[in-house]
């Protein structure tokens, strides 16, 4: 994914003029407070980073990090002062073990390979401080046959797959206690998890 104009114009439209409401409720949901040091991994454009940044303020930092080095240049070139950006992919993170406060990813984890999956989110949980929160919202894909088909020919099978059980597998398996799990339309799933306090 490297056209970063385009894909803010995409989701822009596929979340039906939403796309601020529902990522200021991610943020929210996120649980990030003035002074935390924020993850936001398969960053994109950059979008949440910049909704989470004034929240964390200027004592705290947002890091975004994605495999695509066009997002991430695009998202520097937008970056608030508490914010940077790296070039890499949440299965092998270059940061350092319990760094952050909160780790965020949004839209991210069904775009990696099947069977890395699990190591992206033990990779949060490894940079994540004992008592540290984590949140991953992914696609809810449509229900009914025919719309799933629809979302399929129009955004590639991603789509059409449900990451629920994966997720509901994999954050536990990490270490992560699990606090809850909703929807937010148009199309969103979330999990919410806590790395234990030792
Ligand atoms: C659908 S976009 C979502 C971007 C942003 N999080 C949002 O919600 O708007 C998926 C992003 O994940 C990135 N990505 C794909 N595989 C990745 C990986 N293994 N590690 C980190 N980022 C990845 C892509 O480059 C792309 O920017």
């Amino acid at each position: 994914m490297d056209r970063p104009r385009a894909y803010d114009v995409v989701a822009s439209i596929a979340f039906l003029g939403r796309r601020r409401e529902v990522f200021t409720r991610l943020a929210t949901l996120s649980g990030v407070r003035p002074g935390h040091q924020v993850l936001d991994v398969g960053c994109g454009t950059g979008y949440l980073t910049r909704i989470l940044a004034p929240v964390a303020g200027p004592t705290g930092q947002v890091t975004g990090v994605d495999a695509s080095p066009a997002m991430v240049e695009h998202a520097r070139r937008r970056a608030p002062a508490n914010c940077r950006y790296l070039v890499g992919v949440g299965q092998t993170l270059d940061l350092p073990d319990m760094s952050f406060d909160i780790v965020v990813s949004s839209l991210a984890v069904h775009h990696m390979p099947a069977g890395e999956r699990g190591a992206a989110v033990r990779e949060m949980f490894r940079v994540l401080r004992p008592g540290g929160r984590l949140l991953i919202a992914e696609f809810r894909p449509p229900t009914g046959r025919l719309a799933n088909r629809l979302a399929g020919l129009l955004t590639g099978p991603a789509m059409r797959h449900d990451l629920r059980g994966l997720l509901g597998t994999a954050v536990p398996e990490a270490g992560f206690r699990v606090e809850d799990e909703g929807e937010l339309k148009p199309m969103l799933f979330y999990v919410r998890a806590v790395r234990p306090a030792a």
